[in-house]
């Protein structure tokens, strides 16, 4: 296997993909012919408006829904339903209320049949190191939103998959609590070094913990740019008071503006 800085073509990529929705009310154009790819291993982001079909395109990249037309390429593979191995998490933590935080976490390894006792092995260290370490008992009732979102991130990582789906999974979290969650994800990144995707509204987040952002148009949503970040990593939250970082969250604040979508 060639090193991953020989990789020409990127693990994931995506060639105009489009998506149109068909009802008998009307169509819904949701995307524009959509290109751009996903380093193994890296972080890319997708940062725009509410309703310019993010989640359509997770959806797509995912294998739920068709495409209505482009390709998606995995690791050299074109998709054409479900892609196995995947985690997604969305918004909402989609926890069973039944289910202690431990038992959770580890519904994907029963549903794989996989071997039990070094798979929670695993789910205890994901679930320490991403701070939730003391409420493997505990029913997702007793958790903040914070600490459900964590065992979120646990199960979508447990059975390492080869590609991460996050659907603005921060969204419902006060700033502080997001930021917390923001370098909790980079800390984790730092060994898992899973290929994600991560949807945001957030440019901040988006810059902060993405190796390419993809900036997005106003539905039907298009790419306005795609922005390579250099800054180094790991990164502290106080390098979003810097310089670089600032003028890297301006030029992307400056394509809504330009677009309408945020005031100027
Ligand atoms: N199943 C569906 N059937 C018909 N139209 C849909 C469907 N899902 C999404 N759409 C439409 O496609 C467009 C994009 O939706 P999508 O959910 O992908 O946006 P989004 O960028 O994720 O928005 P948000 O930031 O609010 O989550 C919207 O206009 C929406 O109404
Ligand atoms: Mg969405």
């Amino acid at each position: 296997m060639r090193p991953d800085h020989l990789d020409e073509t990127p693990f994931v990529k995506l060639s105009g993909v489009h998506k149109t929705y068909e009802a008998e009310t009307g169509n819904v154009r949701a995307l524009d012919p959509v290109s751009f790819g996903i380093d193994r291993g890296h972080i890319v982001s997708v940062v725009g408006p509410s309703g310019c079909g993010k989640s359509t395109l997770l959806r797509i990249l995912a294998g739920i829904d068709p495409a209505t037309g482009g390709q998606v390429v995995i690791d050299g593979q074109e998709i054409s339903g479900p892609v196995p191995n995947m985690g997604i998490v969305f918004q909402r933590d989609l926890l069973l209320d039944w289910r202690n935080v431990l038992d959770n976490v580890m519904l994907p390894a029963e549903l794989a049949r996989a071997n039990m006792d070094e798979t929670r092995s695993r789910a205890v260290a994901l679930l320490s190191e991403l701070g939730v370490g003391d409420f493997l008992n505990r029913l997702p009732f007793e958790l903040s939103g914070g600490m459900r979102q964590r065992a979120a991130i646990a199960r979508a990582l447990l059975m390492r998959p080869s590609l991460l789906l996050l659907d603005e999974p921060f969204s419902a979290l006060d700033a502080m609590t997001r930021d917390q969650m923001n370098v909790i994800l980079q800390r984790l990144q730092q060994h898992e070094r899973v290929t994600t995707l991560l949807i945001t509204h957030s440019i901040a987040e988006a810059v902060f913990l993405s190796d390419r952002v993809v900036v997005m148009s106003a539905r039907p949503g298009r790419v306005l740019d795609v922005i390579d970040i250099d800054l180094p990593t790991p990164r502290p939250l106080s390098i979003r008071e810097e310089p670089a970082f600032a003028a890297i969250a301006r030029r992307i604040r400056l394509l809504f503006e330009k677009e309408g979508v945020l005031a100027a």
